[in-house]
C-alpha cells in the first residue's frame, strides 16, 4: 500500500507470518527517469520471500523497460497494478484506468510474461464503474496472457474505497480462471478472513487498511486480545526498523501514520494527539507512548 508498505512495515508483517511481500506500487516514470525516493521503494531483502515489486503505468512498452530493469534486483514476482483508483494514476489510463482499455492490459501483460524470467501477476478492480463492470473479460485475458495469479479488489474505480466490496464477483472471477485467485476487499477481522474463502473460495486473501496498525490480523488474531505490552513492543520495533532506514528525524515523522492506527482508542483527547505527535526523536515519543499505554491499561 502506497505510504504504509515500506520496507519498515514489511519487516514486521513478517513476524506476524505474512504469505506474500508487497512493495508499494512503483510507477514506472520514476524507473526509467529516476526519483529522489526509488531506492527506498525498492528495497527488500531476502528473508521476505516470496516478495512481489508492483508496477503500475499506462505505456506497455515503458513498463517493460521498467520491469526488466527491476527484475535484476531478484523479486520473486512482479505485479502490474490494474486497480489504483486514484486520479492522477488512474485519469491517465494506469492503475484502474487500465480496465477501460482492455486491449492494452493484454497487450502490456503478454509482453511480460514472454519477456521476464519471474511470474508475473495483476491486481484488478471490478470495472471503471457500475456501468463497465469488465471483471471476467478482464480476468479471462490476463488468464491467456500468461499470468500466474489475479487478486480482485472487489471494487470499482469510481467506488474508490466506499460502499461494500462485491465478494460475489471475486467468487465469480474464482469460478472463471485456472490460476490462483486473491480475494481483497473488506477483510477487518479475522473472521472475515475465513468468510470470504468460504463464502469466494478464493485460494488466498489480501488484507489493506486493517492491517495498518494491526499486524495482528496476519496472525488471525483480533487486537483486542493485544495487550498493551505487546502493542508497546510491536510500536518500538516498528518505530526502530523506521529510524534504521530513514535516519531520524524522518523515520520518527513518517511513522506518525502508522502511530495514530497503533494507539487508536487511545488517543481520545486533543491534548493527548497533540503531546504525542510532537516528537521528532524516538526516545521520548516511546517515554510517552509507554506512559500511555500504562496509564490507559490502568484506568480500565
Ligand atoms: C493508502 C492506501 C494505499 C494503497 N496503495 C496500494 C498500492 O500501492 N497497490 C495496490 O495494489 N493497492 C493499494 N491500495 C489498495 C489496497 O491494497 C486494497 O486493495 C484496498 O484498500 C481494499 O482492501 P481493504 O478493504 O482490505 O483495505 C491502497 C489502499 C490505501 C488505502
Amino acid at each position: 500500500m502506497d505510504g504504509f508498505t515500506d520496507y519498515p512495515f514489511r519487516q514486521i508483517a513478517h513476524q506476524f507470518a505474512s504469505a506474500l511481500s508487497y512493495s508499494e506500487f512503483i510507477n514506472c516514470i520514476d524507473v526509467t527517469y529516476g526519483h529522489p525516493f526509488l531506492k527506498q521503494k525498492l528495497a527488500f531483502s531476502e528473508e521476505e520471500s516470496p516478495f512481489v515489486y508492483q508496477l503500475f503505468d499506462d505505456n506497455p512498452q515503458r513498463m517493460l523497460e521498467s520491469a526488466q530493469k527491476i527484475e535484476k534486483l531478484g523479486p520473486d514476482i512482479i505485479d502490474v497494478n490494474i486497480g489504483c483508483s486514484a486520479k492522477n494514476v488512474s485519469n491517465r489510463g494506469a492503475g484502474a484506468g487500465l480496465l477501460k482499455d482492455p486491449k492494452k492490459i493484454k497487450l502490456m501483460v503478454s509482453s511480460l510474461v514472454n519477456t521476464l524470467h519471474v511470474p508475473v501477476t495483476a491486481k484488478i478492480r471490478l470495472g471503471w464503474d457500475e456501468s463497465s463492470l469488465n471483471y471476467q473479460e478482464v480476468s479471462r485475458i490476463l488468464e491467456d496472457s500468461g499470468v500466474s495469479m489475479i487478486a480482485v479488489h472487489g471494487r470499482t474505480r469510481k467506488q474508490e474505497y466506499s460502499g461494500a466490496a462485491n465478494w460475489d464477483a471475486i467468487r465469480e472471477i474464482k469460478q472463471l480462471v485456472h490460476v490462483p485467485v486473491i480475494g481483497n476487499g473488506d477483510i477487518k477481522t479475522p473472521c472475515d478472513i475465513d468468510r470470504m474463502i468460504s463464502e469466494t473460495g478464493c485460494d488466498a486473501v489480501m488484507i489493506g487498511r486493517a492491517a495498518l496498525g494491526n499486524p495482528w490480523i496476519l496472525a488471525r488474531r483480533n487486537k483486542s486480545d493485544v495487550s498493551p505490552g505487546e502493542l508497546y513492543q510491536v510500536m518500538a520495533d516498528h518505530l526502530g526498523l523506521m529510524v534504521s532506514f530513514y535516519g531520524d528525524p524522518i523515520g520518527v515523522i513518517l511513522f506518525r501514520k502508522h502511530l495514530a492506527r497503533y494507539l487508536s482508542g487511545y488517543l481520545t483527547t486533543s491534548e493527548i494527539r497533540t503531546r504525542i505527535f510532537q516528537f521528532e526523536q524516538s526516545e521520548p515519543l516511546l517515554i510517552v507512548i509507554a506512559e500511555l499505554l500504562t496509564h490507559q491499561s490502568e484506568s480500565v
